[in-house]
């Protein structure tokens, strides 16, 4: 059974802060590398810059499967769009379902802010993740480069779904 909840405290940013340690060294690694991947996570998923980001309006949930921590999403409203900033799943869970229950859970989070899109961005080469979105209904709007420092650069795709209401 799959259950979505709100990460609200340090505790819960701490567990996260470990689940995106695993998960974005095996994800990522191959493709932007290591350098890139230490900058990136000590920048965006540590404790303190996930405290500041749920400060400047983001909001964190992690997901269970069977009362296992296998994933977590963090979204943030902006003027038209719900920004679906993050969303992972440890990669023996996979495959379940447990990305398109999430997307269900921020379509129903979109109609309660009355936003009628969510867009994403996603590295150019995270191809298995670009299938996978493509079959929940995102649609590629093209590229997005973003300098995030050090010398680093992010190259995304940028997609967007028109939620149900
Ligand atoms: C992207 C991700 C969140 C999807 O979660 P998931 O639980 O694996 O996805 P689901 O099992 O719910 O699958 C959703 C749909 O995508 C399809 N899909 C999933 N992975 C796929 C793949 N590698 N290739 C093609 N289709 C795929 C599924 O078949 C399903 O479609 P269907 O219902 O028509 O059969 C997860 O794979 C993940 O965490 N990936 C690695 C991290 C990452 O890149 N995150 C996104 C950062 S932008």
């Amino acid at each position: 059974m799959i259950k979505i909840k709100p990460a609200t405290a340090t505790l819960h940013y701490s567990l996260i802060e470990t689940l995106a340690d695993t998960i974005w060294r095996e994800h990522y690694i191959p493709i932007v590398g290591k350098p890139q991947i230490d900058y990136m996570l000590d920048k965006f998923q540590s404790v303190m810059a996930i405290e500041k980001q749920v400060e400047d309006g983001f909001e964190y949930f992690s997901i269970f499967y069977n009362g296992t921590l296998v994933g977590y999403i963090s979204i943030k409203q902006e003027t038209n769009a719900l920004f679906l900033s993050k969303i992972y799943v440890l990669s023996y869970y996979r495959g379940k379902k447990i990305g398109k229950t999430a997307m269900e859970f921020i379509e129903q989070k979109a109609n309660i802010y009355q936003l009628k899109n969510i867009r994403l961005t996603v590295n150019i080469n995270n191809t298995n993740s670009i299938k996978a979105y493509e079959k929940i209904g995102f649609k590629n709007v093209g590229p997005l480069v973003t300098d995030i420092g050090n010398g680093f650069v992010m190259d995304d795709y940028e997609m967007v779904k028109l939620v149900r209401s």
